[in-house]
Order: structure tokens, then C-alpha cells, then sequence
């Protein structure tokens, strides 16, 4: 295995007061959020929107890495080069997301498996041949008044963990997703309980396969109450719990783990960031943010499908991608935030489709 330049590349994706951004929404997926913005989804307009993303100016002082779909990694940008080129020039490492999906998990409704693992080898290695240096696998496990069976956790974990493996054969950082999603009436509790459960399980499984921790990051979801539970949680709360639950379940080696948004309004994101680092002095990973939505709503409210408005939405990615980045390192502040557009505050929350 490749056991330092996993490592090496891992640190880099986690440098300090850098995150990454998740634009790895499949062709279905950005053409529904597009279609609420009654934007016209082509494979031109999604480059375009991408190639926005990806060349905004500066965008490297908080943004380590990005995750592509398999359509981007093989786009041009307008100018004729690779898009996954005007990454690399900006300083910004290329990702690539590998899984096909969460599918329905047979006999077991409602629950879903998340599948590609058929041939992953050789896609991997024509991705890493195409500039790919990471990649992203991500489980759902969806909390039910009898969900999560423990069947769909253990199926997910395995599949985690036999991505991970590959990946790391390939010399390519695998990032680990187990997403507990927010959907639903539970409290904060019950997501403790299951993501804990979810998170011993995809650890034992990366232990039993071989897969080398200092090689890889975690993406799991901060530990809050379903989107329809009565009873909401304070930001602290939020911090202390997740903090809880992470320092109960992931091993000290992994060198960092970088949340997802879930379904968290932007600024509520970053603020749950911040809390947490703020809470963790001393803490064994690096904390920071591997966000689609919460990075990328105001930019895609702001470009609205016209070229003319890209300098804007440049700029309101880069708002967003600056507040989070001071998060990783807990230097967020209400003026920081004031500083840059106001973000999308509230209850806005866009949905995450078929992958
Ligand atoms: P969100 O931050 O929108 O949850 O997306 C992150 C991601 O990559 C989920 O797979």
C-alpha cells in the first residue's frame, strides 16, 4: 500500500483552516435544484455552474480539495482545459465521487444499500490516471421508529469499508461518508445513539479490511435532532453532543474528519462548525467541513442559469467558503458573517435526491 502518500494526502486535504467543497451532485440531483430556480439543466449549464465554482479567485485560501461527479471530472472548462486542470492551477486537489447511489435495500423496505463496487478498481484507476487524488462513498441510514436495522448498518459499513480498501490500493484518500439523515421527528438523542452505532460500525469494518486510518478522512453528519422534532437544540448542544459521540467512536489515527451539511441551512452549518472547534481544544483529528448545499446555495441563488451574474456568485461562494474555513479553526464571528452576504438563514433547506 501506499501508506505515506495516503497520509501525506489525507494531512493535505485537512490543511488548517481549509475544507473541502462537495460538488459531486449527480446530473439528476443538480438538475431538480436547478429546476427550483427554473434554471435549464444541460451539460453546458452544469459546466458552467461548476467552472464557476471551480475558478473562483482565491478560492484555495479556504478550500483544500473538491469533489467532482463523473460527468465534471471529464468536462472542459470554456477555455478549452480540463476542468479538472483549472482545479489542480488554483492549488485545489480533484476528487471524484465513485459510489452509483443508495438503492433499495431488498427485503428490507425503506432502508437503502449504496452500491459500485462492481469494477471500482478499474474506475479508480482511470480516475487517479485523470487527476483524481480522493474520492467519496457515502452510506444513508435513514432513523425510523424501527430504523436503522442493524443489518443496513452492517451492509453499509462493509461496503465502506471495501471502497476504502480499494481505494487506498489505488493510492487515492478515501473518504468515508456515513450520513445519519435529519429527516424525521427524532430527538438529538436518538441520533447520538445511531450515529455512534453507525460509526463502531464502519470502523470495525475498515479494521478488519485492512484499511490504513491515517489514510483516510470521515464525512458523517453532526449529531442533531430531526427536521421535525418538537424539541430543537441550542448550538452548544449541538457541539457538546456530536463532540461526545465522535470522541466515543473514532479512533485518534484518523487525521481528520470533515462534516456534511445534511440539510442545515448554511449559516447554521458553520456555526455548528465553529462550536464544535471551539469546544475541542484538544482534539485528536483536525475538525473541519466537506459541505454541497451549505457552500453552494446562496452561490446558485445568485448566478440563477446567467453567466452575467458569475462575478456574484463567485463572491458569495467565497463568503460562505471563508466563514466556514474561520470555523475550522473556531475564528468564526457574527462580524466575519456581516462581512460577506448575508447567508440563506432559517429553515431554507434544498433536498438531496438520488444520491
Ligand atoms: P451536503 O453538505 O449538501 O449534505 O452534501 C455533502 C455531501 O457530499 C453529501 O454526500
Amino acid at each position: 500500500m501506499h501508506l505515506q502518500s495516503l497520509a501525506t494526502g489525507a494531512a493535505a486535504l485537512v490543511e488548517d483552516g481549509k475544507g473541502i467543497l462537495a460538488a459531486d451532485e449527480t446530473a439528476g440531483t443538480l438538475t431538480k435544484r436547478f429546476e427550483q430556480l427554473k434554471i435549464t439543466s444541460t451539460p453546458e449549464t452544469r459546466r458552467d455552474y461548476r467552472e464557476l465554482l471551480f475558478t473562483a479567485p482565491g478560492a484555495s485560501k479556504f478550500i483544500s480539495g473538491a469533489i467532482m461527479y463523473d460527468e465534471t471530472i471529464h468536462q472542459l472548462a470554456t477555455s478549452g482545459k480540463k476542468l479538472v486542470d483549472a482545479l489542480c492551477d488554483q492549488g485545489i486537489i480533484p476528487g471524484i465521487k465513485v459510489d452509483t447511489g443508495a438503492k433499495p435495500l431488498a427485503g428490507f423496505q425503506e432502508e437503502t444499500i449504496t452500491e459500485g463496487l462492481d469494477g471500482l478498481r478499474e474506475r479508480l484507476q482511470r480516475y487517479r490516471e485523470i487527476g483524481a487524488r480522493f474520492a467519496k462513498w457515502r452510506a444513508v441510514i435513514r432513523i425510523g421508529d424501527h430504523l436503522p436495522s442493524e443489518h443496513c448498518i452492517n451492509a453499509n459499513a462493509h461496503a465502506l469499508g471495501r471502497y476504502a480498501a480499494l481505494c487506498q490500493e489505488q493510492d487515492i484518500v478515501p473518504i468515508v461518508e456515513p450520513e445519519v439523515l435529519m429527516d424525521g421527528a427524532h430527538t438529538i438523542e436518538r441520533c447520538n445513539t445511531v450515529t455512534g452505532r453507525m460509526l463502531q460500525a464502519v470502523f470495525n469494518e475498515l479494521y478488519q479490511q485492512g484499511v490504513s486510518l491515517e489514510g483516510m478522512l470521515l464525512k458523517p453528519n453532526m449529531v442533531v435532532p430531526g427536521n421535525n422534532c418538537p424539541r430543537k437544540a441550542s448550538v452548544t448542544e449541538v457541539a457538546e453532543t456530536t463532540l461526545e459521540c465522535l470522541l466515543r467512536h473514532v479512533p485518534a489515527a484518523v487525521p481528520g474528519i470533515v462534516f456534511l451539511s445534511g440539510g442545515q441551512s448554511d449559516v447554521v452549518a458553520t456555526a455548528h462548525l465553529d462550536a464544535i472547534n471551539k469546544l475541542a481544544r484538544s482534539k485528536p483529528w483536525k475538525i473541519s467541513f466537506s459541505y454541497g448545499r451549505a457552500l453552494q446555495d446562496m452561490a446558485l441563488a445568485t448566478w440563477l442559469g446567467n453567466n452575467q451574474n458569475c462575478n456574484a456568485a463567485q463572491q458569495a461562494y467565497l463568503n460562505r467558503a471563508k466563514c466556514n474555513a474561520a470555523a475550522s479553526v473556531g475564528k468564526y464571528t457574527e462580524a466575519l458573517e456581516k462581512e460577506g452576504s448575508r447567508g440563506i438563514a432559517g429553515t431554507h433547506r434544498s433536498e438531496r435526491e438520488d444520491d
